[in-house]
């Protein structure tokens, strides 16, 4: 049995996935993945989905809690 999947939707920066998952595009494409890998949420990113650590430079800002 696989260990769960985790996002963690880290302060001012972006989702930090780990564990096995797949992603996939709005047609089904599946992207190739690491075992632990960073999606953008600020939208600045040259490499969407991915990170590539443009929200510190652009000053990214959002604290999400869960409630
Ligand atoms: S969250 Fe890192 S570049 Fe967008």
């Amino acid at each position: 049995m696989s260990e769960k999947a985790t996002i963690k939707v880290n302060d001012n920066g972006p989702y930090l996935v780990k564990g096995e998952v797949e992603m996939v595009d709005a047609e089904g494409n599946v992207f190739e993945t690491k075992k632990a890998f960073s999606i953008c949420r600020c939208g600045h990113s040259s490499n969407k989905p991915f990170c590539d650590g443009t929200h510190r430079k652009v000053g990214f800002e959002s604290e999400v809690r869960a409630d």
